[in-house]
């Protein structure tokens, strides 16, 4: 019997999280005969969409930190609006249905918006066996599926939690960060090892719902990428919520015993003990390459496992590309994304950029703490004259009225060009505000060109416009 040929696309999309997804939607607008392919499995079983970020990661998380910020808000900050609750309960098991179902709703979303732009998808494990070849099988019985042809292949199978040798995952007890999603009651005592990204935002879910929550911190610097006096303000704040940020604390091991977790770590004073009721480890995550493709294809990876690309994500095989967390830069779903979109702009034969200077990081506490572009001291080492202005949220009209007057705007302006550089904020909202200063930045604006922009009043952002004022001393709400 003849064989029939594999079936060929004119791109292969593996990997349907942020990076993936949004790669493939676009390459199928550019006219291009588009395959994304996926293993995540749901709950139920069933294939889904939208990677890490929809299923365990920005969204899910996103969901648990409104509910608990609500919660927080009628224990203890409704007082001062005179509106009193008489009997607050929690119902955890109702929060987690909301959580998944908004993740249903959006991952759905991703499907509906596949078959609107007509990008096919098949469910299973990929691998790359030749150049334009790319073979799936079912993840669980490794029976093949399928073989198809690509004229051009996107990797984008993202990142997966980095696992400690001494303190192994243990259902209940020992948890990943998406375990720690799914807990169906408040742990008395949750330990948190990395106070990063997760560490921060599910040790504020669980500290709001009434975990006495404690994050062991390896390093001795508190989130070292953003700009310290800011970093300084917010750890102030998240301990007096109720956080226990230990700092230059290394986790020497974790054991399960009679129901608990033990944990022994060490500091400048030796070692210690402490016994939680959950411990979660969350120190980072490694990118998905392994047994995706085999070395005599000649897609270099390097010692950390991430593949090795150029600036418009070409591996070592230039019809071969990679995106998101399994290439270099910051694991963030709108990183991956944009590169998503060069990519397929490229194959198409557009020319579009991602600006890796431009890429806005926000952490969801509460104040939230945003952040684009230099810092200070990134400007001090590299010796860049700077001018710099600032404004407390306590100075703002909107803030008062909303009762959110903790933190600050710090604007770090060129002091030869007066080109703004980086933006610093911690604030309710800085989420938001952040894009304000993305989008200046982008167009190169002056620190100058921002004050002379008007803002309406009363809003938060006011706080952006003062701060570009006071970075020449012309603040009208703060003595410059
Ligand atoms: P992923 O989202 O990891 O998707 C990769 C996909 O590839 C998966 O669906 C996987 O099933 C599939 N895959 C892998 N290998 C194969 C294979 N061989 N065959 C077939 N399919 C395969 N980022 C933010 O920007 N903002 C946030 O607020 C935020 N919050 C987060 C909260 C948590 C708790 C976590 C864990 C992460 C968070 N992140 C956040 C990070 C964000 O989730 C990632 O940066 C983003 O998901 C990366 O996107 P990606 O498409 O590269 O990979
Ligand atoms: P992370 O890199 O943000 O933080 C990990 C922390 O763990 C670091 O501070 C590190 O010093 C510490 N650490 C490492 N090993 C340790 C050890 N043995 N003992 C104690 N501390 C140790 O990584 P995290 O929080 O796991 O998040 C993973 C990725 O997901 C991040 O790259 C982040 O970008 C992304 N993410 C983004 C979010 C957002 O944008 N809001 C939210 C959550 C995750």
């Amino acid at each position: 019997m003849a064989k029939t040929a594999a079936e060929k696309w004119d791109v292969v999309v593996i990997g349907a999280g942020p990076a993936g997804y949004v790669a493939a939607i676009r390459c199928a607008q550019l006219g291009l005969k588009t395959l994304c392919i996926d293993e995540w499995k749901d709950h139920n079983g069933d294939s889904t969409l939208g990677g890490t970020c929809l299923n365990v990661g920005c969204i899910p998380s996103k969901a648990l930190l409104e509910s608990s910020h609500l919660y927080q808000q009628a224990k203890a900050g409704f007082d001062q609006h005179g509106i009193s609750v008489s009997s607050l309960d929690m119902d955890i098991a109702t929060m987690q249905a909301r959580k998944d179902q908004v993740v249903q709703d959006l991952t759905q979303g991703i499907r509906t918006l596949f078959k609107a732009n007509n990008v096919d998808e098949i469910h299973g494990r990929a691998k790359i066996t030749a150049l334009d070849t790319v073979v799936i099988s079912d993840r669980a019985t490794r029976k093949k599926i399928k073989k198809v042809k690509a004229k051009n292949i996107i990797i984008a199978t993202g990142s997966s939690p980095i696992r400690l040798q001494q303190a192994q995952i243990e259902d209940d007890y020992i948890l990943d960060s998406a375990a720690a999603l799914e807990l169906d009651e408040v742990p008395q005592r949750l330990g948190i090892i990395g106070a990063g990204a997760i560490g921060l935002e599910l040790g504020s879910v669980w500290s709001r719902l009434g975990s006495e929550v404690v994050l062991l911190e390896a390093m001795n610097e508190f989130l070292p990428l953003t700009d310290n006096k800011l970093t300084n303000i917010a750890k102030r704040s998240l301990t007096k919520q109720g956080l226990d940020i230990r700092l230059n604390s290394r986790m020497v091991e974790a054991k399960v015993k009679n129901k608990k977790v033990h944990v022994i770590y060490e500091d400048k004073n030796g070692e210690h003990k402490e016994v939680f009721d959950k411990l979660v480890i969350a120190v980072g995550r490694k990118p998905n390459s392994d047994r995706l493709f085999g070395e005599e294809l000649g897609i270099e990876i390097d010692e950390r496992h991430t593949i090795i690309v150029n600036n418009k994500c070409q591996t070592s095989v230039p019809h071969i590309y990679a995106i998101g967390d399994v290439v270099r830069g910051p694991m963030l779903a709108h990183k991956g994304s944009e590169e998503g979109v060069m990519v397929a702009e490229h194959i198409a034969g557009n020319h579009v950029d991602v600006d890796y200077d431009l890429i806005p990081f926000v952490i969801y506490t509460h104040p939230e703490i945003a952040w684009v572009g230099k810092t200070e001291e990134e400007c001090k080492t590299a010796g860049i004259k700077t001018n710099v202005g600032s404004f407390p949220f306590v100075a703002s009209g909107r803030a008062r009225a909303m009762a959110e007057t903790e933190g600050q705007v710090k604007i770090i302006a060129d002091a030869d060009t007066d080109r703004v550089l980086g933006v610093h904020i911690f604030s309710a909202q800085a989420s938001e505000l952040i894009a304000q200063a993305v989008l200046m930045m982008e167009m190169q604006a002056t620190a100058e060109d921002m004050a002379l922009t008007m803002f309406a009043h009363p809003t938060l952002s006011e706080a952006m416009h003062e701060a570009a004022l006071s970075v020449h001393g012309q603040a009208i709400h703060i003595k410059n």
